[in-house]
């Protein structure tokens, strides 16, 4: 597996890579939710390349960018035993240096929900997610369903401009007790831990609201046992029709959602 730092040696590797590629754009500190968008990559593709970059363009509170768990060694471990080839891990100067000045801005999908709470972050994701398309040009990208508003910019992005790409999303992974797992999900307490079980456990009661025609939206409130949400809300994905919610467990914003119908594009 080749590590890239920098654009000229990104794209030295990636000259070097035949037929279909499948990009998993990443900020590290991986999980088996990384690694189901790393499997799903190499089970449709030629070769696997990995990005890791935890990037600060997305990020509207330094202190959640200065705490952002990382862990290079491990994660470029699991990348090698996922099959990903190459790993472009570029720092911050690399890939916005001085000058830098262009940035894109998907108007509807980026309204509401998680551009609501973080002004500026789907900036960040479109605009880094476009440049690692144009540096990886693969054939197709992988999206965690878990993310699901990031998931409907980047899929508005690539419709928009025409970048030449297909991307896929792939469902959520979550623990035994029913947690999506995210890598903040370590700044969890054992007490934390069990109160943030109520955000699934209140997605699940939607969803099964939704099956008995009833409204998934306020059946969700009502079993959030004490959990304030940011927003609990429909939310559509090029046809698939999710539940989404998150909420705020001590210090440690939690996301999740479940699709009510249709499929995962
Ligand atoms: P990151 O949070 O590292 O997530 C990378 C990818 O993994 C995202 O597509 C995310 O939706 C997916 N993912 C996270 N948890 C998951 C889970 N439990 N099950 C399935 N997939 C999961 O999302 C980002 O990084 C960044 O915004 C990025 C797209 C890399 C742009 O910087």
């Amino acid at each position: 597996m080749i590590v890239a730092r920098t654009v000229t040696e990104l794209r030295e590797a990636r000259a070097g890579l035949a037929g279909e590629v499948g990009l998993v754009p990443t900020m590290g500190a991986l999980h088996a939710g990384h690694l189901a968008l790393l499997a799903a990559a190499r089970a449709e593709n030629d070769a696997v390349v990995m990005s890791l970059f935890v990037n600060p363009a997305q990020f509207d509170d330094d202190a959640d960018l200065v705490a952002y768990p990382r862990d290079e060694a491990q994660d470029l471990r699991l990348a090698a035993e996922a099959g990903a080839v190459l790993v472009f891990a570029p720092s911050a100067e690399e890939l916005y240096p001085a000058g830098y000045q262009t940035w894109v801005d998907v108007e509807d999908a980026a309204r509401g929900l998680e551009g609501e709470q973080r002004p500026g972050h789907f900036r960040g994701v479109a605009t880094v997610c476009l440049k690692l398309f144009n540096l990886v040009r693969p054939t197709r990208a992988y999206l965690g369903q878990k993310d699901a508003q990031q998931a409907v910019v980047v899929r508005a992005l690539v419709r928009d401009l025409a970048v030449p790409l297909e991307i896929r999303v792939v469902p959520t992974v979550r623990d035994a007790d029913g947690l999506a797992l995210s890598s903040r999900n370590g700044r969890l307490d054992a007490g934390q831990r069990t109160a943030a079980l109520a955000l699934p456990r209140a997605l699940a009661a939607g969803a099964e609201a939704h099956r008995d025609g009833g409204d998934p939206v306020a059946a969700a409130r009502a079993a959030l046992d004490g959990l304030e949400p940011d927003y609990v809300s429909l939310l559509d994905l090029d046809g698939a029709l999710l539940l989404a919610a998150a909420a705020r467990v001590g210090p440690t914003r939690l996301l999740d959602n479940v699709l009510l119908e249709g499929e995962l594009p």
